[in-house]
């Protein structure tokens, strides 16, 4: 069974993956608005990723026989100056992710509880891909600079984006 203070801090998580969902779906009706359907492809999958992330710690709770609960959050961010702006903001919330992850892992060994490094294992590796993606279109938006076509290819390649196999939101 978790520690209360193990539960708090997982349910804390589970908001803040429901938050970072809640993000990325503003952020495909910003590109959506702008005309670029791809990046808005790119954007609503990531939605359902972070839909999935919170449901796996939502599960894990509630297998260790504890109470997940639905906490609320503000609203996110709506607008942005730019396609590079957004993929700016989306690798620094990614970091800050990261560390959240980190801080949950320290707790759990500090307890110890095995089970929740293992589940957090699995988040930092999903961390190092989040971050990787994110900042590889950082990158190639740095590239583009103003260059509209250059815009809309990565606009086509983005777009080719489907869930993956970790996307599901069960505990695998
Ligand atoms: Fe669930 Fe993008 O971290």
């Amino acid at each position: 069974m978790l520690s209360q203070s193990l539960q708090d801090s997982l349910n804390e998580q589970i908001k803040n993956e429901f938050y970072s969902a809640h993000v990325y779906l503003s952020m495909s009706s910003w590109f959506d608005d702008k005309g670029l359907p791809g990046f808005a492809k790119w954007m609503r999958v990531q939605y359902q990723e972070e839909l999935a992330h919170g449901l796996k710690i939502f599960d894990f709770i509630n297998d260790r026989d504890g109470r997940a609960l639905v906490l609320g959050f503000d609203a996110p961010p709506s607008d942005w100056k730019s396609p590079l702006d957004v993929f700016e903001d989306s690798y620094s919330h990614e970091q800050k992710v990261t560390a959240m992850i980190n801080a949950l892992y320290a707790q759990a060994q500090q307890e110890p509880d095995y089970a929740t490094l293992v589940l957090m294992q699995w988040f930092i590796s999903e961390q190092v891909e989040e971050e990787k993606s994110a900042k590889l279109i950082v990158d190639q938006l740095k590239l583009a600079g103003d260059s509209a076509s250059a815009i809309l290819i990565l606009d086509r390649e983005l777009g080719a984006r489907t869930r993956g196999p970790d996307s599901e939101g069960d505990a695998s």
